[in-house]
């Protein structure tokens, strides 16, 4: 038997519904607050995630699908999108009018992490990216408006942690303050952080290893060093999230896995989620869309893990699969059937026969656990008299229909 690929999940039939309820809230949200929806490929140059996530993260370094193509050139199935819409942002000059965009895109993901509850290869992801606006008040509005979408989807017992990460201008000064610091501790270190002390040190607040984090707990954090620049943005964005009445938390350690965020970086946690409790996360990254090739325009957003939020929402009742059930008996009755099924489909009554003509008592069990609300009887006997017996499963009562035009009498009664 061929199995699917490790990390690589099957949504089934019983669960599409709520796959589908989320999407359309997420639309129906992010539309409100003026997104358009842009959909970007699943295959991108390998350099594009290389400049745009960052070298010496873990995404690129150990966690990226990348393979040369029969042209010999490096490609890479996205990790991210925010790369891919800043790049189809520049490429397409959607600045050009005005810098200021509003785009959101929902699709799969693809990172080479050890699958575990919540941690999958193939994931799913919301995303939401603003472009154009330095302005603090559109981080707060930002962050109100994922809190907002998380809210109308049914999430509870969440917290909004918030940091500011700096600027190219502070954080450097901190890096190599940072750099120093673990070099002091580097036999309390597991093996990847101490490479991760020499070439992105930050990286180490993400570490999850128990020394590690004795080590980070002790360590100088980037707040004494943001410049006065970075300070004012950040006391603004909060002085906002409570004008729209968001809590939040401050976590002065939280460092994302990007390379790309400057200043303002957030993740919504959540309990029940064990190791993996990120539901969503997200940040400004004024640099990305210049060091990509564009101009200089500041952007800001957020991803939402679908599949993380579908652990923690509860299950959406499984909606019943036909309307009508027809239970033909017999050669005649059963080609008749299959004719009206076939229209009673094309007019919106999704229907469901038994093609193998079983006894009326088993036709009946059948439409009973598929919970078809109504059942058609029509066997020899009916077809003689001109009368179909329509029978409501839930009242348990039962009325007869003319033969001759059933689809009109049917539409009329369910439609
Ligand atoms: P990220 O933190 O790498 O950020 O991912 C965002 C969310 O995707 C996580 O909080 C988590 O819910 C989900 N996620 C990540 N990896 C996995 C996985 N292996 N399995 C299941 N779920 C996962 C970004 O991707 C940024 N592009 C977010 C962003 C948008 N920043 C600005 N704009």
């Amino acid at each position: 038997m061929i199995k699917a690929v490790r990390g690589f999940n099957d949504i089934l039939p019983e669960e599409t519904p709520r796959w589908r309820q989320v999407e359309e809230e997420a639309r129906k949200v992010l539309e409100g607050f003026g997104f358009r929806e842009i959909r970007v490929p699943v295959l991108e140059r390998t350099e594009l995630f290389a400049r745009g996530i960052g070298q010496s993260t873990d995404i690129v370094e150990k966690e990226m699908y990348t393979f040369s193509d029969k042209g010999g050139e490096s490609v890479t199935l996205r990790p991210e999108a925010t790369s891919s819409i800043v790049r189809a942002y520049i490429e397409h000059k959607l600045y050009a009018w005005d810098p200021e965009a509003r785009l959101y895109f929902i699709g799969p993901m693809f990172r080479y992490e050890r699958p575990q509850k919540g941690r999958l290869r193939q994931f799913h992801q919301i995303n939401a990216e603003v472009f154009g606006i330095a302005h603090p008040m559109v981080d707060a509005e930002v962050m109100g408006v994922l809190i907002h979408l998380l809210r109308s989807l049914g999430l509870q017992g969440y917290r909004l942690e918030i940091n500011s990460l700096g600027c190219p201008r502070c954080r450097p000064p901190f890096r190599e303050r940072l750099r120093t610091y673990l070099e002091e501790h580097l036999g309390e270190l597991c093996p990847d952080c101490r490479r991760r002390a020499e070439r992105n040190p930050l990286r180490v607040f993400d570490c999850k290893v128990e020394g590690c984090q004795e080590v980070i707990l002790q360590a100088p954090l980037l707040e004494g060093f943001l410049c006065e620049e970075c300070r004012a943005h950040f006391g603004e964005v909060k002085n906002y999230l409570e004008d729209l009445s968001i809590p939040y938390e401050v976590n002065p350690r939280m460092v994302r896995g990007l390379d790309y965020y400057t200043r303002t970086a957030f993740e919504v946690v959540a309990e029940g989620l064990g190791a993996q409790n990120a539901v969503a996360a997200g940040g400004r990254y004024d640099d990305l869309v210049a060091s990509l090739g564009g101009p200089s325009i500041p952007g800001i957003g957020f991803a939402v893990g679908m599949e993380r939020l579908l652990l923690l929402l509860p299950p959406h009742p499984s909606l019943p699969r036909a309307k009508l059930f027809i239970a033909a008996l017999g050669p005649e009755a059963q080609r008749i059937a299959f004719r009206w099924g076939f229209d009673l489909n094309r007019e919106g009554i999704t229907t469901m026969l038994d093609y193998c003509g079983g006894s009326l008592k088993s036709q009946m069990r059948r439409a009973d656990k598929f919970s078809v609300p109504y059942v058609a009887i029509l066997g020899e006997e009916e077809i003689k008299r001109g009368k179909v017996i329509l029978r409501d499963m839930r009242k348990k009562v039962q009325k007869e229909l003319p033969f001759s035009s059933f689809i009109e009498a049917i539409k009329g009664e369910l439609l």
